[in-house]
């Protein structure tokens, strides 16, 4: 098992590109089960979740071809309909599969996903708007078992916006009869490229990026030749690491528009940023202000830059609380900011942080995706070293990050490690 060891006190400098982000192209790459034929996706990152939905599709008998950051993807010839349970132990969002199988087969089974690190997550809300589209849906030996005659369109509100829920519902509607309503729909970018991909496909879905979406079902869909959208997480990472190490870095190929909370809060913070057409420059300056956050659904502060802001929160002048209002169990990286000298206390959903003077390097250990990335930023501000372990988590979600910090200075590595931890 990999390990990443890092030596901090370097300010990062240079210039660094962003790839394809991994919460677009996994539904993006599920869209190719709707009708059969070849598709291309330029842009798609080296991921292990990418790994995990590509091998997903190869298993209903697509054919997958990869070429360095493109896919192919034939699915004229399914043969399985099943999503089994060691392929979405790994990786939760293969429920992505579940709508666009309904939709071109009238039949899926799909494995419960069940709770995750960051909490419970369950997908009531894809089911309820499953059944409303007429699928007659039975939860049955840890599986869902879908089918349908024929998919109509409904009128559906989710509860809570839901990303996935919304691209599931989105996929499972294009092709059905009549019109579809998403009210209280997720606005994420992700679901606006997953959208427009659909239309391209030959899709009638108007609202896109708004609370309400309409889907005109139509009779027929197309492949497409299609590239994924930069990955606003990755960027608000590197964004991170630059205000962190008081750097100066040019953040290459994002979509400023797309980061804009990010932007906001990290300005609050006292770095100066710079933004072009696709590209921000990030300086940072000490000290680091204190601020407080509260995760929320697009365009609020994402969920997915809630650890990030945290280590650097951890050593900024005063307290900060972080609330985070989405996932109830997404602070499992404070116990080992702590043990790197840390001062954050938490309260149910606040995290209360202390600002201290410096981290000091240990032994930390991975719990999740972004859990991991917080670990190696903070890493890059301690004195001395720090070892991560697990970093099988950090490459479910982000390619090669050590070669692109190493690529600005930071002393970092990735190593076999001794023993499996
Ligand atoms: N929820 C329900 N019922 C449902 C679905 C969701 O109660 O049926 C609740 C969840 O428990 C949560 C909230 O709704 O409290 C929002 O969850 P959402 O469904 O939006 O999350 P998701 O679709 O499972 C995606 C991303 C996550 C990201 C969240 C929030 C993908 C593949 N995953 O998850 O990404 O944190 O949206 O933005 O798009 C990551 O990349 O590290 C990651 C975890």
């Amino acid at each position: 098992m990999d390990e990443i060891i890092i030596k901090g006190g370097r300010s990062l400098k240079g210039e660094v590109i962003v790839g394809g982000a991994k919460n677009a192209a996994l539904p993006i790459l599920a869209a190719s089960l709707l009708v059969g034929g070849r598709f291309t996706f330029h842009n798609v990152p080296v991921l292990k979740d990418i790994d995990s939905i590509k091998e997903l599709l190869s298993n209903m008998g697509a054919s997958v071809e990869t070429d360095g950051h493109t896919v192919y993807i034939d699915t004229a010839n399914l043969n399985c309909f099943e999503a089994p349970y060691e392929q979405v132990r790994k990786m939760r969002a293969s429920i992505l599969v579940l709508g666009p199988l309904l939709s071109r087969m009238k039949k899926a089974r799909v494995s419960l996903p069940g709770g995750c690190a960051i909490g419970a997550r369950p997908i009531d809300l894809h089911l309820n708007g499953l059944a409303l589209l007429g699928a007659d849906i039975r939860l049955e030996h840890g599986y869902v078992e879908a089918a349908c005659k024929k998919m109509k369109g409904a009128e559906i509100y989710f509860d809570v916006p839901t990303v996935t829920g919304t691209e599931n519902l989105m996929m499972a509607a294009v092709l059905a009869e009549g019109t579809t309503v998403l009210r209280n729909a997720a606005r994420e970018p992700e679901i606006i490229a997953l959208a427009d991909t659909l239309n391209l496909m030959g899709a009638d879905i108007s609202g896109i990026g708004t609370a309400v979406i309409t889907i005109n079902g139509v009779t027929k869909l197309s492949p497409v030749t299609v590239s994924i959208i930069p990955d606003r997480i990755e960027a608000g990472t590197l964004m991170v690491a630059a205000a962190l190490t008081k750097g100066d870095v040019r953040i290459k190929n994002c979509d400023p528009n797309h980061l804009q909370s990010i932007i906001h809060k990290l300005e609050k913070t006292g770095a100066a940023i710079e933004v072009f057409e696709d590209a921000v420059r990030v300086k940072g300056s000490h000290p680091i202000h204190s601020i407080d956050i509260k995760t929320m659904p697009y365009p609020g502060f994402p969920t997915d830059m809630q650890a990030q802001f945290m280590v650097l929160l951890s050593v900024a002048n005063g307290f900060s609380v972080i609330a985070e209002n989405i996932f109830e169990n997404r602070f499992i990286h404070v116990s080992e900011l702590c043990r790197m000298g840390a001062d954050i206390t938490i309260s149910g959903n606040h995290a209360m942080i202390k600002g201290v003077s410096k981290l000091s390097g240990a032994p930390v250990m991975a719990t999740d995706l972004r859990a991991s990335a917080s670990l190696i930023l903070a890493g890059l501000v301690a004195t001395g070293t720090t070892i991560v372990s697990r970093v099988y988590h950090l490459d479910r979600g982000y390619e090669s990050l050590e070669k692109k910090l190493a690529s600005l200075g930071a002393t970092i590595k990735r190593v076999k490690a001794q023993k499996s931890s």
